[in-house]
């Protein structure tokens, strides 16, 4: 999903995940997670809000939090959530 020196504390990356987007986050505290990006509501690709610490959806605003639970706006249920693991400096999304 990304290389683990290209990561810094509150940021986050959108890689593919097979044929959809998913989103990985390094969290202000250095841990990492990553979950489906596809927007429980209507599908859009959400994105990581560093000044909010949050994941975003500009779609119709909608708001999780970094385990993927929706929070508010219109999103039905929780964000998908993956396994990470690093490996060298390669951090590896996998299936839950
Ligand atoms: Fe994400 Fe509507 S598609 S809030």
């Amino acid at each position: 999903a990304a290389k683990f020196k290209d990561l810094k504390p509150n940021m986050g990356v959108i890689f593919k995940f097979g044929s959809k987007p998913g989103i990985l986050i390094m969290a202000a505290d250095g841990s990492l997670r990553a979950l489906s990006a596809v927007c429980t509501h209507l599908d859009c690709t959400v994105k990581y809000r560093p000044d909010l610490q949050k994941i975003h959806c500009a779609c119709h605003n909608g708001m999780y939090d970094l385990n993927g639970q929706n929070l508010s706006g219109p999103p039905p249920r929780p964000l998908r959530q993956f396994k990470v693991a690093q490996k060298g400096d390669d951090v590896i999304v996998t299936r839950a």
